[in-house]
């Protein structure tokens, strides 16, 4: 072959390169994949599994559901970590480091004779089964700047128990809410 046919299919095998390579680039920059910082699903079933927690308490029973099977006395033990700040008893002596909980299933919020941070007193509204239910979970959630220093109970179906037990301290207790 002389030199001229072999130009040309030299020129042909890099015309044929160069096209597959800018055909590289611009798909790249059509489909540009960058992954996202986050991953755009979260998985929270698996990770309450991880920390132990009863996978199907854990997802999604609402709380009317949670509060029928609750046990007041599992809740009665769950307790004690509050009672390092609280007393339970009616007509409980208020400690310094938080109020007394008796009959607190409806009362109103920051009601009783405790000095209560301005949050709480100026949060308005009752403690019915919900907000109590958040504010165990997470208490700077619920009433930011609370001067509650406790870092919440995770696990749902231990706060239906403690909710279940700081229903029973009335003379009549609340109705529980319909499941
Ligand atoms: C380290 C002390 C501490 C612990 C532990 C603690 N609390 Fe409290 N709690 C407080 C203080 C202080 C307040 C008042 C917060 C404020 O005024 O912002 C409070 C307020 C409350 C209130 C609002 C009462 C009202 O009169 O409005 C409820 C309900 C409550 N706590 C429930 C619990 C429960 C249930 C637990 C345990 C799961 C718990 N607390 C653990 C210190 C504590």
């Amino acid at each position: 072959m002389d030199s001229f046919e072999f130009n040309k299919m030299a020129g042909a095998v890099l015309g044929t390169l160069l096209f597959v390579m800018g055909l590289g680039i611009f798909s790249d920059a059509l489909f540009a994949t960058h992954r996202p910082a986050k991953p755009g699903y979260d998985l929270p079933a698996a990770e309450e599994a991880k920390a132990g927690a009863p996978a199907a308490a854990a997802t999604s029973e609402p709380l009317p559901v949670l509060l029928a099977k609750a046990d007041a006395k599992k809740g009665e033990n769950l307790i004690k970590a509050c009672a390092t700040c609280h007393t339970f008893d009616a007509g409980g002596s208020v400690k310094p480091t938080g109020p007394n909980l008796y009959g607190v299933v409806n009362r109103k919020i920051g009601s009783t004779g405790y000095g209560y941070s301005d949050s709480m007193k100026g949060h308005g509204g009752n403690w019915d089964y919900e907000s109590l239910n958040k504010f165990i979970t997470n208490p700077k959630g619920f009433v930011a700047n609370t001067k509650m220093s406790y870092a919440g109970e995770k696990d749902p179906a231990k706060r239906a128990d403690i909710i279940a037990y700081l229903r029973s301290l009335a003379s009549s207790p609340a109705p529980l809410p319909n499941p």
